[in-house]
């Protein structure tokens, strides 16, 4: 039959902490050809606890690609066009596996999971002055249940096989970039066991300035360092595919996912920033080549290093652990609705709380707070208060919670952002859009590629030093908006909204304490 004649394609894995897809683009064009997009089940095991399966991650991460690649012949388009495969990823979430039997060993701990709120406070008595931010100019990041080294630690003390595998010379740890290259790479039958600087600058054990793994850092969580993978750039060639209908093909690039949307968004300038609406929320700026350290709760994060022999960029990081949750967590737990889109109908059809705040501390609070006490609430209800305006509060809370880190990020670098670029599953919800504009009170603007996360992790794969079909000139590259949102409600209004909000958070601290 006629197959269509593209040029080279790139196809890109985002394993997300909600879902996993696979898509591919035409890198002429940067065109989205196809996708598949399979869920993730989260496990609850115990009240603060979240874990997923890293084999069902894989087997998802398999499932896209496959499916993805029916599609693409469906369309007449030939697979063997794509020429490199990009990863991007949920970050921190860790996994220790067998690489004699290429078995996880336990569970993946999640990022959100909240079981090392004691480990973090046995850690902090043998800091001085229990000083949470000890290791900040190091890593860039406080100490906190949210990062790598201390679930890492957990599963050390916890869990008897990883101890015994540690022993026996047969462990390795990963973050699931790590955990998804070794296994498509050949896994246990010559796997290559590596992650990029900027998901290695989530585990808290990795120097951001030398770009090491540290060995003091080490130390002090009493890690052994043979256990961690080799660190790379971003955008090189890590391994090639080993199974599947992309046998062969070179996997070249990686980001942690934040990162590979802030490059999706073309955002390679100093001081230009993105919002991610994904399972949380998390606003990036770059800084460029230097280490900007915030004194508002923001952290400091390798934003990219594209290429072996490329400089590194860094970035200040607003973190929000829960955004999309907490509409997942309307439909599977409260059942008021059954898809995600529904919330969109249910808020629009009020366009109000009418007073009530939900402030969704469920895995505590991040930036700018660091709060692992918190827990969420619901306040402000009356007799009147009903299912919709409950709907609206949650989608209010994601607005407020990206104030709060926009507030952050203006505070620390001097030059308020006018606009915010924004992109992620949520902001096909246009009430959440809108919502957001006027609690910022500057302008919302999406691209008109959405898929920024996937386009980024492609863009690196495709720069690879010996791939080289798509090259990067960060000059000339910015996002094309589509849609645009602008404040529609008076100054004053917001700022009220947002003081109650502010109230709520405080009452929303302290709830717990282990
Ligand atoms: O730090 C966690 C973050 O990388 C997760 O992103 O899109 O799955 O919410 P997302």
């Amino acid at each position: 039959s006629d197959r269509m004649v593209l040029g080279p394609l790139v196809g890109s894995i985002d394993q997300g902490t909600s879902s996993s897809r696979f898509l591919v683009f035409n890198a002429k064009t940067a065109e989205l050809l196809s996708h598949h997009q399979v869920e993730i089940q989260q496990k609850f095991p115990k009240e603060g606890w979240v874990e997923q399966d890293p084999k069902e991650i894989l087997k998802s991460v398999h499932e896209c690609v496959e499916r993805t690649c029916e599609k693409l012949q469906q369309l007449n388009i030939d697979i063997t066009n794509i020429k490199a495969i990009g990863v991007s990823n949920q970050r921190e979430t860790t996994v220790v596996w067998d690489k004699t039997t290429g078995e996880p060993l336990y569970n993946a701990i999640v990022w959100l999971d909240l079981r090392t709120q004691s480990t973090v406070e046995r850690l902090l008595k043998r800091i001085p002055g229990k000083n949470k931010a000890y290791f900040k100019f190091r890593t860039g990041l406080p100490l906190s249940t949210y990062f790598s080294a201390v679930k890492l630690r957990w599963l050390l003390d916890n869990v008897e096989e990883i101890r015994q595998a540690v022993d026996d010379g047969r462990a390795m740890f990963g973050t699931i970039d790590s955990w998804l290259i070794w296994s498509l790479t050949g896994g246990k039958n010559g796997g290559v066991h590596c992650t990029d600087v900027t998901n290695a600058s989530r585990t808290m054990l990795f120097n951001i300035h030398s770009l090491e793994w540290d060995p003091e850092l080490c130390q002090f969580f009493d890690i052994p360092m043979e256990i961690l993978p080799k660190v790379r750039s971003s955008s090189e060639i890590y391994g090639l595919m080993k199974s599947g209908a992309l046998t062969g093909v070179p996997i070249s690039g990686c980001l942690g996912d934040q990162s590979a949307a802030l490059v999706g968004q073309m955002c390679f300038q100093d001081g230009q920033a993105k919002n991610t609406y994904g399972t949380g929320c998390f606003l990036l700026c770059n800084t460029g080549q230097k280490s900007v350290f915030s004194e508002h709760g923001l952290l400091t994060t390798i934003a990219y290093k594209l290429g072996r022999d490329k400089p590194v960029c860094y970035a200040l990081e607003g973190s929000v652990a829960i955004a999309g949750a907490v509409v997942r967590w309307l439909r599977d737990n409260l059942g008021i609705v059954k898809t995600s889109q529904e919330v969109e109908k249910l808020a629009a059809e009020v366009g109000t709380s009418y007073g009530c705040y939900f402030v969704p501390a469920f895995s505590g609070l991040y930036a700018p707070y660091w709060e692992p006490s918190a827990r969420g609430i619901i306040c402000g209800l009356t007799q009147f208060t009903n299912k919709n305006h409950i709907a609206f509060a949650a989608l209010e809370a994601v607005c407020f919670q990206t104030r709060e880190i926009l507030d952050a990020i203006n505070k620390d670098c001097g030059i308020p952002l006018n606009q915010l670029q924004v992109d992620g599953g949520m902001t096909n919800n246009k009430v959440l859009m809108q919502l957001q504009s006027d609690i910022l009170c500057i302008p919302v603007v999406k691209p008109s590629m959405p898929e920024t996360t996937a386009l980024g992790a492609a863009m690196a794969a495709g720069a690879a030093e010996g791939v080289g079909i798509w090259s990067l000139n960060p000059g000339d590259l910015t996002a094309v908006t589509c849609e645009r949102f602008e404040p529609q409600i008076n100054p004053e209004e917001s700022e009220y909204r947002y003081a109650r909000w502010k109230k709520a958070v405080l009452k929303s601290m302290g709830w717990e304490t282990s």
